[in-house]
């Protein structure tokens, strides 16, 4: 079969290095994929966002199967588009994903359903939200309502910072139309988890849990990033959190789902904070996480395109999915100045150089004149299989080191539990 992956990341390759291990995959296309995937996959020079293009290629190419890795083409409806094509996809309509693309629903949703999450309120003025913030204590979160790159989250230590955060998101709109209505919520502490879970007809499977780095630096210092680093399993997620997690949250968001009538198939993917009361969700994606893919998949031993198909049609079983034993880090090389400011097209170097068991995958690389070049903020996921989170580490890390291009950065503490 012929499959179409939509993405350009480090999450896109990392699916398709799984789809590739299919026997029934004859051919793969990614759009508009990076340098990495030019040596599994065919790129094809088309933007996630043209929803337009893409049903053309699919449709002129015979394509089987699309997987889509991004939210933004999800939000705007592209699964929906694609099913009235008569073509089969993986990732959930507008009505689901929806989830992601307005944070306001998104609580409104664990609001109705009692999933747990950080009290909250909304707001669509200046004035308002200013004379809102005494309800909260510092620090709070302020977050724009829709799609911002991952950026529209600003934590605030004081008033000041609030204000300004409020001015720049409702007045000076540096978030466009996606911060004209904004959420204030309370700050959670406590430990961060990804669970990426896949949905269909009456099912929610979790998939393998991990832990995300968001901050760029050492320490979790510094601002956020789509994340630098990555392992999985997450530890802390024990067999009674994951009985907690099955009550309190993924039951109660399958009966929302249903209430509601939104037949959601694809990936579900929950942002946790554990606090001392209990699992909290931070937010939904509709997606697969990045890095996450970059640890859970190399670590799921089922023929990805069957557990896909199974999403599709609604056959997918709790115990269907089988993992590995062995754990799984992913450290992230990245431009210098990523996520604020960074440049690119520098050359990489070392690669040729890494150990055999690495899984190298590429989240912003192009070939330029047969040379592969940096060209984003997130540059390469060195990854690594161990038996041990420990001996994961030692491997990605030993082996990160043999990389190099101008201005690469990395963390240095990644997985150090
Ligand atoms: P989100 O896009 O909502 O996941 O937010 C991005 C990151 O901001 C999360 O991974 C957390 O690190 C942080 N964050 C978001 N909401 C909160 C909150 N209520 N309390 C503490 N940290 C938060
Ligand atoms: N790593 C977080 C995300 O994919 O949104």
């Amino acid at each position: 079969m012929k499959v179409l992956v939509i993405g350009s990341g480090g999450r896109e390759h990392a699916l398709i290095y799984k789809l590739a291990q299919s026997k029934r995959v004859s051919k793969i296309y990614c759009a508009p994929g990076n340098g990495g995937t030019a040596s599994i996959a065919e790129n094809v020079n088309i933007s996630p966002k043209d929803i337009d293009l893409l049903l053309n290629f699919a449709i002129t190419n015979k394509i089987d199967l699309t997987v889509v890795g991004p939210e933004d083409p999800l939000v705007d409806g592209i699964a929906d588009v694609f099913e009235e094509n008569g073509l089969r996809v993986f990732g959930p309509k507008k009505e689901g994903a929806i989830l992601e693309g307005s944070k306001i629903v998104a609580k409104e949703f664990m609001e109705k359903y009692q999933i747990p999450t950080a009290k909250y309120r909304v707001y669509k003025t200046k004035e308002e939200a200013i004379d809102g913030l005494d309800e909260f204590s510092y620090p709070l979160v302020i977050k724009a309502d829709g799609l911002c790159l991952g950026k529209g989250v600003i934590i605030c230590q004081s008033k000041e910072e609030a204000t300004k955060a409020i001015e720049d998101m409702i007045v000076s709109k540096v978030f466009g139309s996606a911060g004209e209505t904004i959420i204030i919520e309370e700050f959670l502490t406590g430990i961060e988890m990804s669970l990426l879970c896949f949905v269909t007809e009456g099912k929610i499977v979790p998939m393998e849990s991990a832990r995300d780095y968001k901050k760029i630096f050492d320490g979790d210092k510094g601002p956020n990033t789509g994340g630098v680093g990555c392992f999985s399993p997450n530890p802390v997620l024990t067999e009674d959190l994951k009985k907690e997690i099955e009550r309190e949250v993924l039951r109660k968001i399958r009966r929302g789902l249903d209430e509601e009538s939104i037949d959601y198939r694809g990936v579900l993917f929950i942002g946790f904070m554990l606090t001392e009361d209990g699992p909290k969700v931070l937010e939904f994606n509709v997606r697969f996480g990045d890095p996450e893919t970059e640890v859970v998949l190399p670590r799921l031993e089922n023929d990805l395109v069957d557990i896909f198909q199974k999403t599709i049609d609604g056959t997918l079983r709790d115990d269907d999915l089988i993992w590995s034993d062995k754990k799984c880090v992913t450290v992230v090389a990245t431009s210098k100045g990523y996520p604020i400011e960074y440049q690119k097209g520098f050359k990489i170097s070392g690669i040729e150089n890494l150990d055999k068991n690495i899984i190298l995958f590429h989240n912003g690389t192009k070939i330029v004149d047969g040379e592969l070049v940096t060209n984003g903020g997130r540059v390469l996921s060195v990854t690594c299989l161990g038996d041990t989170i420990e001996e994961a580490r030692k491997c990605a890390y030993k082996n990160i080191e043999k990389i190099n291009f101008e201005g690469i950065c990395y963390r240095k503490d990644i997985a150090d539990i």
